[in-house]
């Protein structure tokens, strides 16, 4: 069974504010997306990873010069919604040889907004994938979480039940066919790609992953990702 890994690295950042394309933007001296690819690069258990790059950044993306990344494979063009990326880049997978059009194939799917994720965590995700179908990285709240509406509190879920979801998120490529398939046809966009799968009912297993797993979205987490390699230089995770 082989497995292939999706970076979304489409998205424009907006909320970052940076002149630069998010995943261009350099932490420590090197673009955001390459800390991503080189640690699902060296999971041995991924066959291949597919950076998925918006059209506008494809010459950046090239001048990076990434020809020494392994498993690395040509660029896919994303699509306007985060979906629309995940869409392409399966498109892109289904005609891979790697995959080999078979459809217990595992697709992994990340983004590159993640630099610090583990391998070891990503092995972990891959491993509850093959075994169950469709499995996410995720942390337990801290906080209690209200749902709200108008300013007034629906709801407050019990905390025990929780989670924080991340990416990698790992599923079967058959099952996150039909998914991606079921929420186009019905005009749905998800938050995240496992919601397309609960949406087919199917069963989604959690793996814990780890807290500092968290996504660049505004300039103070790019800030802060700056001090976590001022405090560690030469480390990455
Ligand atoms: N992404 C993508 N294609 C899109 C939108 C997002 O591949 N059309 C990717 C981003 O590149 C990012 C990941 O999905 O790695 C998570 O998205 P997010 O953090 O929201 O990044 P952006 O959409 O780029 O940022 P913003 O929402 O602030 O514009
Ligand atoms: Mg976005």
């Amino acid at each position: 069974m082989s497995v292939a890994a999706l970076v979304l690295a489409a998205g424009s950042g907006g909320r970052l504010g940076h002149p630069l394309p998010k995943a261009f933007v350099l932490i420590g001296g090197k673009p955001l997306l390459l800390y991503s690819l080189e640690t699902l690069a060296s999971v041995q258990e991924i066959d291949c990873v597919v950076p998925v790059i918006a059209g506008a950044d494809l010459d950046r993306f090239r001048a990076l010069g990434l020809d020494g990344i392994p498993k690395l494979a040509a660029p896919v063009v994303g699509g306007a919604e985060r979906q629309d990326s995940v869409a392409a880049g399966l498109a892109a997978l289904s005609n891979h040889a790697v995959l080999n059009q078979d459809e217990g194939s595992l697709v992994v799917i990340h983004d590159a907004a993640r630099p610090w994720v583990r391998p070891a965590a990503v092995s972990r995700v891959v491993a509850a994938a093959r075994r169950d179908g469709a499995a996410i990285l995720a942390v337990p709240v801290a906080d209690t979480i209200k749902r709200v509406s108008d300013g007034r509190v629906i709801e407050t879920p019990n905390r025990a039940e929780c989670w924080v979801a991340q990416t990698p998120q790992v599923f079967r490529l058959g099952l996150l066919r039909e998914a991606l398939a079921r929420a186009e046809a019905a005009g749905r966009l998800a938050t995240d790609d496992a919601q397309l799968v609960e949406w087919l009912g199917a069963p989604v297993t959690i793996v814990p992953g780890d807290a500092d797993n968290q996504k660049i979205t505004f300039a103070e987490d790019l800030a802060a990702a700056g001090h976590r390699l001022d405090r560690a230089p030469g480390e990455k995770k």
